[in-house]
């Protein structure tokens, strides 16, 4: 599986200090997800056309997977949630409830985010809150099943009837 990383930050994208989310996100699909690669990584702004730009190109190139993160809040330049919408096709909102309610379980301000999460084509594109924290606790709930959904997105044969053994 091919992975995109994209850091959503300002701050991040104008130097004023080091991505800690992109890195921390690769390197725990590099080490739970075995044959996995992270094909591209990027920093960029909250900005509404360069984020819709990135997914899409990204999408265009076959990533299976698009880990966003940063600029779900409600800051006045979050906008992941809107760019993100713009560019998939099908909402997976199961995917952006069951992050929330796991993440209500351990801090009242998950309700705070306004991810979501969403098909474009055979690529899943997942967005997650922007704090090293937040992205590993989305994660813990999102790795398990991934194999299984991205199965279902690039129509593996035999995937469906794996269905009653989950
Ligand atoms: N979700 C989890 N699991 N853990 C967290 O620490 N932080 C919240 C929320 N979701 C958090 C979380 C906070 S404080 C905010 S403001 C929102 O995500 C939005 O974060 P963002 O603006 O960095 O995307």
């Amino acid at each position: 599986m091919k992975v995109g990383v994209l850091t959503i930050s300002d701050r991040g994208a104008a130097g004023e200090y080091v991505d800690q989310s992109g890195p921390l996100i690769r390197q725990i699909i590099l080490s739970r997800m075995v044959g996995w690669s992270i094909s591209h990584y990027s920093v960029i702004p909250d900005d509404f056309d360069a984020i819709v730009h990135t997914l899409i190109a990204w999408c265009d190139q076959d990533v299976n997977l698009i880990l966003t993160s940063g600029g779900t809040g409600f800051a006045p330049r979050d906008i992941t949630p809107e760019a993100t919408r713009q560019v998939i096709v099908r909402e997976a909102s199961g995917i952006a409830e069951a992050l929330r309610a796991a993440s209500l379980k351990i801090t009242q301000h998950a309700m705070l985010s306004r991810a979501v999460a969403g098909i474009r084509g055979q690529t899943l594109i997942v967005n997650m809150p922007g704090s090293p924290k937040a992205v590993r606790e989305n994660l813990d709930v999102l790795l398990p099943i991934l194999p299984h959904a991205l199965d279902l997105l690039t129509d593996k044969p035999g995937t469906e009837s794996q269905h009653r053994a989950i």
